[in-house]
């Protein structure tokens, strides 16, 4: 039920750890992001829809070895919105310019310096089909991309930063994954994963998949300098049955440790933690064996372990107390706890470069930055600016010890630099790319809580008021409700068809975004109180929250509307069979049946856990928690969005919906965006989802005030 890569709950799982440095209590967000208007709001022209969706993100950073750079990646819609561009940029600390290294890479795998910061390695892939480029381009997703295998040739491509060129390595046709340096600039180990069969197609059913089987290879790569040109040799190093998913050298132990990628996406399955001995390669040793995900490995400061997140799990067989941050002994196994913590989730971790940790944690709606002077020490919050921290690194450069991604309903995404670590207020902005939000008149911003009454539960929700209207009374409504449900609203602004609180409040509605129960961010008991009950319960907490707008004035209830994607669209679907008087709904991506849902989606381990076992264990509670089986009580009229390749939620989740709704003779519209999944792979299916739904919402839900 969860869209796109961030919210598929098995990257959840994989992604979202927990943790609590500090209580989660002493984590309140102050009343308002937004007490200091300084600016006249007069002066600044509210956001549009074609801005809304030309943003930029950075999903990836990193710090040469010296300190004197910082690379990092950019993405953004492209100029036709088919696809997303991504670029490589090169920052020098100290004179503070930029440089453009490439805007053709292939962004799943993640670049990286070498030892001794004179290259960065990435991969980049060439068309040699001539005249498809463009449709090529545009399934450049790494789920298309299986279809086209044949058609890629991929390329290690190293820069020199010394002198700004790029030197080409092809390495074949199988997909390359991740890659590492050796402790020397001379040696690069990569993978490369595929399958066993060149049937591969990507439509097959998911039980159909498991018949293909996947195989990876380690190599490695050697590179000489000959006489001003580089001389390369390539050679496989091991074969495993299994696709890789992280690599990592310990040189310590002349070991490469890697995790493989659960090969079944339909069982709760997860991936484990290997090492592969470098001085005798058939000696591949399996270091875990449970029931959750380790992810994120980095090499110890003193290069004597390997650290990894633990992530979330749907099943109740605990190997760790918590989820968190550990560390292996590569040697014997032996893993030792770094930092559990069960209220939180921790988002990500970096190291220091003086041999501590910084973590980022979601408390609630905020992600801030907390560290630890060197592991097992005192944790430590950073003063914050309140928002999203994304994403961390440290260097030992004086002039810019630590840099961040951080954005927040009032501030687009940037990249900064911290001088005084423990001020991250104080940070200097280093990169402009979204200037056009910071120059728009964005709604204001609030935190909102009620209480479910059923069982006196505080809930809390983030409220956008439109623009020049903060705090005001008798508003439109639009409820946005976030997918997952292991997810949540947060302080943050990265404009996406499936957030767009920003865009909705800028055209005058007041949006409230909920954080009901099964949201991550409020503990593991919050999270799983919806086991046996996951619409009822989260959408009586939901209701309580309208209920609430409505008893304080603040919205009018003759203009109410609601929405969401993914799980958010299966509780939209939800709440229009428990409340008459939604004027408009706006359904993406939901489910209406969780029987058929269950059978045709690719996990359905989501239905044995949320719904407590298989259809026939439990018919009951399958029919109970089924809009479909309600659809007469609804009255809003709905618009109802889902991509025709969605093996998440399948469309004909929508199409069931869409033919109830219509024999209800309430006015229902169904637009079936082709070629899309779950997540839309092209910007410009976002964008016209959300026209039309604002469309919608104009349509059916009345202009004036009572
Ligand atoms: C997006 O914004 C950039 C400037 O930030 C501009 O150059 C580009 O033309 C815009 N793209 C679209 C499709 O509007
Ligand atoms: C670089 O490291 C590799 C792997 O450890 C080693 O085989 C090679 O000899 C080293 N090269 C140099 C120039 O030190
Ligand atoms: C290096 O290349 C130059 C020019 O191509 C050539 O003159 C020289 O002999 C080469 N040196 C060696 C050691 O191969
Ligand atoms: C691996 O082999 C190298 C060279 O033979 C040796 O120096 C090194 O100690 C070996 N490493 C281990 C962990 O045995
Ligand atoms: C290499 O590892 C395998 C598997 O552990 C072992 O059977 C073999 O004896 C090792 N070879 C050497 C030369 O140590
Ligand atoms: C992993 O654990 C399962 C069940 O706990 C056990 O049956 C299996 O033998 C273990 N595998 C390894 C490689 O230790
Ligand atoms: C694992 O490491 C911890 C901390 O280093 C140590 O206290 C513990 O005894 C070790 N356990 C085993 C089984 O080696
Ligand atoms: C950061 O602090 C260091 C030393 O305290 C100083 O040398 C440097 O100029 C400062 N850099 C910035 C960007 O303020
Ligand atoms: C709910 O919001 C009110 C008003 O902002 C605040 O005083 C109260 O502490 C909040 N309650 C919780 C449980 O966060
Ligand atoms: C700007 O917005 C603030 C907050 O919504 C409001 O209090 C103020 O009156 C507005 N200023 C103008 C000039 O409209």
């Amino acid at each position: 039920m969860f869209l796109f890569q961030i919210i598929l709950y098995f990257t959840i799982i994989s992604d979202l750890l927990l943790c609590l440095p500090i209580e989660t209590e002493s984590i309140v967000a102050p009343d308002a992001y937004f007490e200091d208007v300084t600016v006249s709001n007069q002066t600044k022209p509210k956001l549009t829809l074609d801005e809304f969706f030309n943003y930029t993100t950075f999903p990836f950073m990193s710090f040469s070895p010296t300190g004197e750079y910082l690379l990092y990646q950019t993405q953004r819609p492209s100029l036709g919105n088919t696809y997303y561009t991504t670029s490589l940029w090169l920052y020098n600390i100290k004179t503070m310019e930029t440089i453009q290294i490439t805007n053709e890479f292939s962004s799943t795998v993640t670049p990286q310096w070498s030892p001794n910061g004179a290259f960065i390695a990435f991969v980049s892939h060439y068309i040699w089909l001539p005249n498809s480029t463009t449709i090529l381009r545009k399934k450049d997703t790494s789920e298309l991309l299986l279809s086209f295998l044949k058609l890629f040739d991929y390329r290690i491509l190293l820069y020199s930063v010394q002198s700004n060129q790029l030197v080409s390595i092809p390495i074949g046709d199988d997909i390359p994954n991740v890659l590492t340096w050796s402790h020397n600039d001379s040696t690069i180990y990569f993978s490369q994963n595929r399958y066993g069969s060149s049937l591969w197609q990507t439509n097959v059913n998911p039980s159909e998949q498991k018949q293909y089987v996947r195989i990876a290879t380690i190599n490695r790569l050697d590179l000489e300098k000959d006489n001003e040109t580089f001389v390369y040799e390539i050679n496989r190093i091991v074969t495993v049955y299994a696709h890789i998913d992280e690599l990592l050298l310990v040189p310590l132990e002349d070991k490469l440790v890697f995790t493989n990628k659960p090969s079944d996406v339909s069982t709760s399955q997860t991936n484990e933690i290997y090492s592969l001995d470098l001085n005798n390669s058939s000696n591949v040793i399996r270091l875990t064996n449970n029931s959750r995900k380790e992810n994120i490995l980095k090499l110890s400061n003193d290069g004597s372990r390997v650290l990894f997140t633990v992530g979330v799990v749907m099943e109740n067989n605990i190997d760790y107390s918590y989820q968190g941050l550990y560390s292996l002994d590569v040697t014997n196994g032996n893993i030792t706890a770094i930092l559990e913590y069960p209220k939180c989730q921790l988002h990500n971790y970096a190291h220091r470069s003086d041999g501590g940790v910084y973590v980022l944690s979601q408390c609630r709606t905020e992600i801030y930055v907390a560290t630890q002077k060197s592991i097992g020490e005192e944790w430590v919050d950073l003063n914050p600016d309140w928002g999203t921290y994304e994403s961390i690194a440290s260097s030992s450069n004086p002039n810019c010890p630590l840099a961040f991604v951080h954005s927040s309903s009032k501030k687009p995404m940037e990249i900064y630099c911290a001088n005084n670590t423990f001020d991250l207020t104080l940070a200097k902005q280093i990169t402009n790319e979204n200037k056009l939000f910071a120059e728009r008149n964005l709604p204001q911003t609030k935190v909102y809580n009620w209480t479910n009454q059923d069982d006196n539960t505080v809930i809390e929700g983030i409220l956008h008021y439109p623009p020049d209207q903060f705090q005001a009374e008798n508003l439109p409504l639009f409820v946005l409700i976030h997918g997952g449900p292991k997810y949540a609203s947060i302080n943050k602004l990265e404009p996406t068809f499936f957030e767009w609180a920003t865009l909705a409040a800028s055209e005058g509605w007041l949006v409230l975004e909920p954080n009901y129960r099964g949201s991550s961010g409020y503990g593991d008991d919050f999270m799983e109180e919806i086991y046996g009950k996951p619409l009822s319960l989260a959408g009586r907490d939901i209701l309580s929250g309208i209920d609430q707008l409505i008893a304080d004035g603040i919205v009018d209830p003759s203009r109410l509307a609601v929405g969401g994607c993914s799980f958010g669209g299966s509780l939209t679907n939800w709440l229009i069979t428990q409340r008459d008087d939604f004027k408009a709904a706006l359904s993406c991506s939901g489910a209406v049946d969780h029987v058929s849902a269950w059978g045709l989606m690719d996990s359905p381990v989501f239905y044995t856990v949320y719904l407590n076992g298989t259809p026939w264990q439990m018919p009951h509670l399958y029919q109970n928690e089924s809009p479909i089986y309600q659809l007469h009580k609804v009255r809003a009229p709905t618009h109802i969005c889902t991509g025709d390749r969605d093996k998440r939620v399948p469309a004909s989740q929508s199409y069931m919906l869409e033919r109830g709704i219509r024999a209800l003779e309430v006015p229902v519209k169904l637009l079936t965006f082709s070629d899309e999944a779950h997540g839309f792979s092209q910007p410009l299916s976002g964008k016209i989802k959300v026209r039309e739904e604002l469309k919608w919402l104009k349509k059916y839900v009345p202009d004036d005030a009572n």
